[in-house]
């Protein structure tokens, strides 16, 4: 069995105060864009994994293995499974690539398995796993608040090529929310509608639409605040770090502009491009 396991970029990501929990309570749109890891889930007796990259951990601390071992647990499971993960999202780049994976585990394993578990059930499993993966159970877009567990899919038709930028750099999600002197007061403010009735409008965007982690992630790195002049001085109409970084997106009106400004970054950079109103949904599998 062979799965797709999309990336998402966060457009909009707004953090209002650390929990009891330890966890940050938050306001985000997830979006899935067109770059993934390809998993294939086969039957085994045990747990096994394997991955084409050095930089995937093949232990305990896996988010597909440990998917696995809970979907065991949970359901009483004996069949064991084996799985081999090829690696394009970049790692530790705030594109959820480890979170998808592990939602595709837990989507493939539902089927292999023969559980008929609900998307509801599954989305709780996610969440035990980690705040990001709920998300990439139904995928494509959603109005993400709690701490990004708390889900409302909805339509968004992007109009836009959208240029991905990931520097070499990794950042730590603790560190970058620990890195937040002053958390935003309140909640609801609006800016959600602001995306998406003025997705055309993109100037309406810059101001209302923001990531919180950009000050601090960018002061520590220089080079993805760097990164994010070099899309906005080549024509994005719209740009932004996707969650606690190092990825920036930017939205582009004209393709010749997009293609030109993924061959100017250096070559230890990851670049890829998504076409205007792509929906990850129909190719998910
Ligand atoms: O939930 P997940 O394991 O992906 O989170 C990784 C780390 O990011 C947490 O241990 C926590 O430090 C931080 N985090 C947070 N608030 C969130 C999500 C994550 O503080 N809403």
């Amino acid at each position: 069995m062979k799965f797709r396991a999309y990336a998402k970029i966060n457009i909009g990501l707004f953090i209002f105060g650390k929990r009891t929990d330890g966890y940050h309570d938050l306001e985000t749109v997830f979006h899935e864009i067109d770059l993934y890891d390809e998993l294939e889930l086969e039957p085994h007796d045990e747990l096994t994994m394997t991955a084409d990259s050095i930089l995937v951990p093949i232990d305990e601390s896996n988010l597909c293995l440990r998917a696995a071992q809970l979907l065991q647990k949970e359901h009483n499971v004996r069949q064991g499974v084996s799985i081999n993960l090829k690696k394009n999202i970049p790692i530790a780049a705030g594109l959820g690539g480890g979170s998808s994976d592990a939602a595709s585990v837990l989507l493939g394993l539902n089927e292999l398995w023969h559980l008929k578990l609900k998307k509801n059930k599954l989305e709780k499993l996610a969440a035990e796993l980690g705040s990001d993966i709920p998300f990439f159970i139904d995928g494509g877009t959603a109005f993400a608040t709690g701490r990004g567990e708390i889900l409302k899919h909805f339509e968004l038709n992007i109009p836009y090529w959208i240029v991905l930028v990931t520097p070499a750099r990794f950042v730590s999600t603790t560190w970058a929310y620990n890195s937040i002197k002053n958390y935003r007061n309140g909640k609801g403010t609006g800016w959600q509608n602001v995306l998406t009735e003025h997705i055309q409008n993109p100037k309406k965007l810059v101001t209302a639409v923001q990531n919180d982690f950009e000050p601090s992630v960018f002061k520590a790195h220089p080079e993805i605040l760097h990164t994010k002049e070099k899309l906005q001085n080549s024509g994005a109409v719209f740009s932004l770090m996707s969650g606690s970084g190092s990825s920036v997106f930017g939205f582009f009106k004209d393709v010749k502009r997009a293609q030109q400004v993924v061959k100017e970054f250096p070559p230890t950079y990851v670049v890829s491009i998504t076409e205007p109103n792509f929906h990850a949904r129909q190719g998910k599998k």
